[in-house]
């Protein structure tokens, strides 16, 4: 969803600003624009456009303007159509800002900025933030910009990161954080602001990360942040370890696939120091669980979205099976308002790439407050679940800029697996020397991945053949039945063909109906303990003329009989199965919106992550 990214230095900035854009771009947008403060008459002027950056870019380079100061936006929709005047930075006055989030009290605020005789340009909600902001340094000259943003920030409700600038004021900039993320960093007599890092990776690795309700003011000389009560306070400055190159696209032909093919790394790295095959031992010091609490659970609640969801359901079937916990899943906004039932000693579990998806954050808050112990499972290191929870285990996915989900997923898988171990053995139902078998099964994985992606022309011979289906279905058992709705999601996100994900027994209930020769069925059936199972819905689809893309184990010469066309998976512990299945789901989702020529990084309407409910 938007992005901001804010520049106060030496340099002339539009390119800074443009360039930040479109490290930004993956986080999904349909309007954008830019703000730079002239040196000279320190009149700030705007620059903004519908759509996608190029027609930014264009409209700039029709009337180019610079300076030492700016900010810019990518918008995505809430309040107002996709429209210029929609798109940010917003005027009132003297004020200029853009605005992640939703002011939740902007119509109440807006009868009363109309009543008072102030005019608006827009159906957003953020431009009654910039007008409050003028009004109140209107009304008193002697404050500073800061002052008065913060005077605005008193009457407002709801999330927002915030940048603002101001004419006739341009030495500095403002920037404010509540529940949406905001960094800031300063050296070498600049200083940055974005709400995401890959924005200004290139130009520091330094960040401090704002807490909610904290405000700043940027300045060539340096950065002075305050808490929530406005006093002036420190921040830890904090180093990022991605380089810069992990957020570019490196010779592959789009980030998703750049980021299917860096799987076995990030596996590797998400299970680097945690486990031991020696002793039979996962460490998960983060966790901060010791083995009384977990004795003591009376079941693990997961909230997720999306995709993150679908780890949830698998980590069910792990952590039942190897630990005998009860686990339940939910849908975090599900969750939130169908009044749970949490007990002192439930865990609750929220994945999150981002951990800033509104819902799972506002559902493993709910969680919290009703005294479950919380952990996340995130991938952005200091994003708000990740400081939020009780305990948190970082996947080391790397920057993920792809909107569908690749490498987040099956890192969250490796870090489920992990856990369903580490509860196993503080539970006592797994002995080393099962723990040992699984974890050599998992430091096996990335090899196997590494395997498979040595050769994908498969992949593209079977885009060939089914892409122009209008319909597909998914069908799995056990763990294989959410990497069943997973690969549906994936295919539908980036190539906009239907599909479903379906429990392969409950194929017989309803959507065997759908079943005849135009319609492909993805089979997920590699050698397990429902293997026979599954193959009797195969043979029960072959019966009523489905195409069947079998996805099986390698040398499983049985499915020949049923299947119109095999992708054949290694032969690997059922435990980490699903790690390798979804490899498989997420190429054939890929080579077929490839050969279909869709916007495989930003597909339409989707936005890398739901920071609004
Ligand atoms: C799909 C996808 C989404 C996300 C979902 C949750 O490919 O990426 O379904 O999984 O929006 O996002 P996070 O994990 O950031 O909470």
């Amino acid at each position: 969803m938007c992005g901001i990214v804010g520049y106060v230095g030496t340099d002339q900035c539009a390119r800074l600003l443009l360039s930040g854009l479109r490290r930004l771009e993956y986080r999904g947008y349909d309007s954008a624009g830019i703000a730079i403060a002239d040196e000279e008459s320190g009149e700030v002027r705007l620059c903004r456009a519908e759509g996608k950056l190029d027609k930014l870019e264009q409209a700039y380079r029709d009337e180019p303007f610079d300076g030492n100061v700016g900010l810019g936006h990518t918008r995505w929709a809430t309040h107002g159509k996709p429209v210029e005047s929609n798109a940010h930075p917003h005027r009132a006055g003297r004020v200029v800002l853009a605005h992640n989030g939703i002011i939740e009290n902007y119509l109440e605020l807006k009868e009363e900025l109309v009543e008072r005789g102030r005019e608006f340009s827009s159906e957003t909600d953020t431009e009654v933030v910039a007008h409050l902001i003028d009004e109140a340094w209107s009304n008193s000259p002697q404050l500073s910009l800061h002052e008065a943003t913060q005077a605005a920030l008193d009457r407002i409700e709801g999330s927002y990161a915030l940048a603002v600038m101001a004419t006739e004021n341009p030495e500095e900039l403002v920037v404010a954080r509540n529940a949406s993320p905001m960094v800031i960093a300063h050296g070498g007599g600049c200083a940055y602001a974005a709400s995401d890092i890959p924005a200004v990776l290139s130009y520091t690795r330094d960040f401090i990360f704002l807490e909610d309700g904290d405000t700043a003011v940027l300045r060539r000389e340096g950065i002075e942040v305050f808490d929530a009560e406005g006093n002036s306070t420190e921040r830890d400055v904090k180093t990022i370890s991605w380089d810069p190159v992990s957020a570019e696209k490196q010779g592959y032909k789009h980030f998703m696939l750049k980021e299917i093919h860096e799987q076995p790394a990030r596996i590797t790295d998400t299970l680097r120091g945690r486990v031991s095959v020696d002793r039979g031992e996962v460490e998960l010091p983060e966790l901060r669980l010791d083995e009384q609490t977990v004795q003591k659970l009376d079941k693990i609640v997961f909230v997720a979205c999306g995709t993150s969801n679908y780890a949830a359901q698998i980590a069910k079937y792990l952590i039942e099976e190897v630990a005998r916990i009860p686990v339940e899943t939910d849908l975090a906004s599900e969750f939130r308002y169908r009044n749970p039932l949490i007990t002192d000693n439930t865990l609750a579990i929220a994945i999150s790439q981002s951990g800033e998806t509104a819902d799972t954050l506002a559902a493993i808050r709910e969680a919290g407050e009703l005294g479950a112990r919380t952990l996340g499972i995130v991938n952005v290191i200091e994003s708000t679940i990740a400081r939020e929870a009780d305990g948190v285990i970082y996947t080391h996915a790397g920057p993920e800029i792809g909107v569908a989900s690749t490498k987040a997923f099956t890192t969250q898988l490796a870090a489920v697996s992990m856990l369903a171990i580490k509860l196993g053995r503080l539970t006592g139902r797994l002995d080393v020397e099962e723990a040992r078998t699984l974890i050599e099964a998992l430091r096996e994985v990335p090899n196997h991945m590494e395997a498979m992606l040595e050769d994908t022309s498969q992949y593209e011979q079977l885009a060939r053949s089914y892409h122009e289906a209008r319909s597909f279905l998914y069908l799995g058992r056990g763990h294989q039945f959410p990497i069943a709705a997973e690969g549906a999601l994936k295919l539908k996100e980036i190539s906009y063909i239907h599909a479903e994900g379906y429990a392969a027994g409950e194929m017989k209930h309803g959507p065997i109906a759908l079943i005849d020769n135009e319609m492909p069925v993805v089979v997920l059936a590699p050698k397990n303990s429902v293997y026979e199972k599954v193959k009797s819905n195969l043979e029960e689809v072959k019966a009523r003329g489905g195409r069947i893309i079998a996805i099986g184990t390698e040398g499983d010469e049985r499915l020949e009989t049923f299947a119109d066309d095999i992708i054949a998976m290694p032969d690997v512990a059922e435990f980490v199965q699903p790690m390798v299945s979804a490899l498989v789901v997420q190429l054939l989702a890929y080579y077929i919106a490839d050969f279909k020529g869709t916007d495989i990084d930003q597909p339409r309407n989707l936005a890398k992550s739901v920071t609004v409910e």
